[in-house]
């Protein structure tokens, strides 16, 4: 790309009130991420800088979001026109606007780099445009802005749909909301924006006919319908999960991963799979996993925060919390729960465990139904389990404690105190067996019950 400084200016003040929620509508999640950061990403991948979101009064949550980016405040919701003279101030003491201001929705996560570079490639078209309209043919036009081209072709004007006439209302291309302006006439054109239009609103839309009217061209790119949905309710949400999620797994089989039944497998926006990894029907990934080469995922587990490596398998129906790292050909099996716990290479955890704040050593082999008691209603202590150990089923480590290297712990045991390395442990009260006692217990029974 050449030196030109591109900025950009993300609209964030709607409330959002069809979601119904206490949250700003930004920060609802797609993908394990808040649709704001979604656009953010795409606007610093676009090598935006600054990039300046428009807030709402009192959305520091918004703000701590964007940061250490630039905020500013739009203290009435007076269109989007004014919104992004909002940014004024904050585009000013980061550099100025730049050559080219790309004007972001913060509720369409979908936006990808690759658009935005298609709009800025647009703005350095042979007659200057002024203003690069990102144009796109929903299948229900509905309420969009429609974009007025003239007899050749040329965009005139974008018409909203409480303003536009019969005619206007059918034309098909609409305006996806994403504009990208010459930095050195944003502002002269926005001063001359003005409210007397159906909704009363200063709209955005309008620089386009303010720059043809000063002899400047203005140009559409025409984009995807899907990468310009936006969020305005729950089902719009679900919507653009949906459309996020075939774009993730789509990625991730590209990525050389195998998904035995892709619709099934939910990804976060920053789940990395490796080549050769296998992920069984029913996986849910959430923000912070890993998987490395050949390492296999299987059916109904749910991981978040975790690493996986190489050769190593978890589930079926296993559980992977934050913290959570599998070493190459470990083993994590069913209805396994683990939570900052390293499982090391070989190690093999195949039944009904927690393993919580804890180390299993190198190819040691914990039993079924073993529980770390990490935690005692106050502190949190740490298991260390040292390689080659073997822990009996339905064992109970009571934290801080390690087992050594090698040593082995009997079935049942509730083990308190650590046990040295090549020692044998077994906690459980003895067995008493009394011959013919069940007998005996019957008969006595019996002869109770003959009284009666
Ligand atoms: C806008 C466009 C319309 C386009 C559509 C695409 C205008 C006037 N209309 O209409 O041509 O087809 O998007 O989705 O631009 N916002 C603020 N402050 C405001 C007003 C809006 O921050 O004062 C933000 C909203 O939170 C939202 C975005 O700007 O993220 C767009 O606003 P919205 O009211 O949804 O515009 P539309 O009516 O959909
Ligand atoms: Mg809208």
């Amino acid at each position: 790309m050449s030196n030109r400084r591109v900025s950009a200016v993300v609209l964030a003040a709607g409330l959002g009130t069809r979601m119904k929620s206490d949250h700003p509508k930004v920060l609802h999640p797609v993908a394990g991420r808040p649709l704001l950061a979604h656009v953010l990403d795409a606007a610093d991948a676009g090598g935006a800088d600054p990039v300046v979101t428009v807030t709402g009064p009192e959305m520091a949550a918004v703000q701590d979001l964007a940061a250490p980016r630039p905020c500013a405040v739009q203290h009435e919701r007076l269109g989007t026109a004014h919104a992004v003279a909002a940014a004024r101030d904050a585009l000013e003491s980061h550099g100025g606007p730049g050559d080219d201001v790309l004007v972001l929705f913060g509720d369409t996560p979908l936006i990808t780099p690759a658009t935005l570079e298609a709009m800025l490639a647009a703005r350095r078209g042979a007659d200057d445009p002024a203003v690069v309209v990102l144009g796109f043919r929903p299948a229900d036009p509905g309420r969009y802005g429609r974009l007025v081209t003239d007899a050749a072709g040329r965009l005139e004007r974008i018409v909203e749909v409480h303003d536009a006439t019969p005619e206007e209302t059918t034309i098909e291309l609409c305006n996806g909301g994403v504009m990208c302006v010459d930095g050195a006439v944003l502002f002269d054109l926005l001063d001359r924006v003005d409210n007397t239009n159906a909704k009363g609103e200063y709209y955005l839309t309008d620089l386009v006919a303010l720059a043809r009217g000063d002899g400047r061209a203005c140009a559409v790119v025409e984009g995807d319908a899907t990468e310009l949905q936006g969020v305005d309710s729950r089902a719009g949400l679900a919507a653009a999960e949906a459309a996020m999620q075939d774009r993730l797994r789509a990625a991730a089989m590209a990525g050389g991963a195998t998904l035995t039944a892709p619709e099934t497998v939910f990804l976060a926006r920053d789940t990395v799979l490796g080549r050769d990894t296998i992920v069984e029907p029913h996986v849910v990934f959430g923000p912070g996993v890993t998987v490395a080469d050949g390492a296999t995922v299987h059916a109904f587990s749910h991981l978040e925060g975790a690493h996986v490596e190489s050769g190593a398998a978890v589930g079926p129906y296993a559980r992977l919390r934050p913290g959570t790292r599998v070493e190459r050909d470990a083993r994590v099996g069913n209805f396994v729960e683990t939570k900052k716990a390293t499982i090391e290479a070989g190690a093999k955890v195949p039944h009904l465990t927690y393993a919580g704040d804890a180390t299993v050593g190198e190819k040691a082999n914990v039993g079924a139904g073993t529980i770390t008691c990490n935690y005692d209603g106050f502190n949190k202590g740490t298991t260390r389990i040292g390689a080659g150990a073997f822990i009996g089923s339905n064992t109970a480590l009571v934290a801080p404690v390690s087992v050594g290297d090698a040593a082995v712990v009997g079935a049942g045991s509730t083990i308190t105190s650590d046990v040295p390395a090549d020692a044998l442990a077994v906690a459980r009260g003895r067995q008493e067996t009394r011959e013919g006692g069940a007998a005996r217990l019957r008969a006595r029974k019996q002869a109770e019950r003959d009284k009666e």
